[in-house]
């Protein structure tokens, strides 16, 4: 008999259910008899014990299903220790849910944030596994998150739907694209679209190089640029200030997106038409394509054998193909980002791709 606790916590993503359902039938097909507690709305349901019991029915026919059977919401790692408006300590009240219900373990789901607060948990003494989901892919000790290539596959329709319309009115257009601090969804959705100009928050960008590439196109002939931008893109001289100074600057900011502050500066210095499409939230939309479909019924079979084994405190991970336990201690915290150097950044370059630098 084993008595698990679920929950799915932070931004949602396509892909949560599928590997809610990888657990479950991991477990299903081993033991006898699972008992498993589904907390609603992320640590909120752990917190103030709302929960339903599930049995394994409910974990039936939403390997395709998008968003998460159980809510989400954003309950930050830093306030976690911060009592709530009723003076409630957060932490004591999670570890007593866990303790009243006499789990034998918790999986959850979520990004960094969400696995920092999985961290702080097993640092308290609970039985923790976590599973990697953004389509941010920035989890450090996996080299992919699940969510990450359905957005990727999102993102590249949007451009391929924007690139013939920009030939059609040879415009220049900017799509914008989440990613949060790092480029990852940016870069892949960038090259798979064909993008002409890629700006990633690890690659500081130079206003005159981008113009330059714009115009070269131009001469060349080329009707049309598109520009894949993330969402958190930064200038070379805003990648001088400090954090405090940038976020202020960032609080202050008129356009209500990067891509609007970079399109504006674009029309000051060339004249041309130019037109900027933020696809947002539909990026994190719909049901799984079928990469992270078996990316995640494998890390939830895993997670199942972890849980089997009784081996905690661990986010499982996809190293070089291979599903591996990695110990939260040292990942938890950790931020991974473009490297600059890397070969999928030298390669897009060679095929004569900007990154505005
Ligand atoms: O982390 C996933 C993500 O979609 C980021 O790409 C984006 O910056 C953020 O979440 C948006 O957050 P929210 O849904 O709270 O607006």
């Amino acid at each position: 008999m084993k008595k698990i606790g679920m929950l799915t916590s932070g931004g949602d993503c396509q892909a949560l259910n599928a590997t809610m359902r990888g657990v479950v039938k991991g477990l299903c097909s081993n033991v006898d008899e699972i008992e498993i507690y589904g907390f609603y709305e992320g640590y909120k349901g752990l917190i103030y014990g709302n929960y339903r019991m599930l049995s394994s029915r409910d974990f039936s026919g939403i390997l395709t299903k998008g968003g998460t059977i159980l809510g989400s919401s954003r309950q930050p790692f830093k306030l976690m220790r911060v009592p709530d408006e009723d003076g409630l300590d957060k932490v004591e009240a999670m570890k007593h849910t866990y303790y009243k219900l006499n789990l034998d373990c918790l999986v959850i789901l979520g990004g960094n944030g969400t696995q920092k607060t999985a961290n702080l948990l097993r640092e308290e003494g609970l039985n923790v596994i976590h599973l990697p989901k953004t389509i941010d892919n920035d989890i450090y000790g996996t080299d992919m998150t699940f969510g990450f290539q359905s957005a990727v596959d999102i993102a590249t329709n949007v451009i391929d739907c924007i690139h013939t319309t920009a030939d059609s009115h040879r415009r220049v257009f900017i799509v914008e694209i989440m990613g949060h601090k790092v480029g990852w969804l940016t870069l892949h959705a960038g090259i798979a679209g064909g993008a002409d100009v890629i700006l990633l928050p690890e690659i500081p960008y130079d206003i005159d190089k981008i113009c330059n590439a714009i115009e070269q196109r131009s001469k060349a002939g080329k009707g049309f640029t598109i520009l894949a931008v993330a969402e958190g893109a930064i200038s070379k001289e805003d990648a001088m200030l400090s954090k405090k100074e940038y976020k202020k600057k960032l609080a202050n900011r008129k356009q209500p997106a990067v891509s609007y502050e970079i399109a504006e500066k674009i029309r000051e210095r060339t004249g041309m038409d130019i037109r900027v499409t933020v696809p947002g939230h539909m990026q994190r939309g719909g049901g799984p394509d079928p990469y992270d479909r078996v990316l995640s019924t494998r890390l939830g079979a895993a997670a199942a054998k972890q849980i089997l084994k009784g081996k905690y405190g661990v986010m499982i991970g996809m190293v070089n193909g291979e599903s591996k336990p990695v110990p939260l201690e040292e990942v938890a915290g950790k931020l991974k980002a473009v490297d600059p150097e890397s070969s999928i950044i030298k390669e897009a370059r060679d095929i004569g791709i900007s990154f505005g630098d």
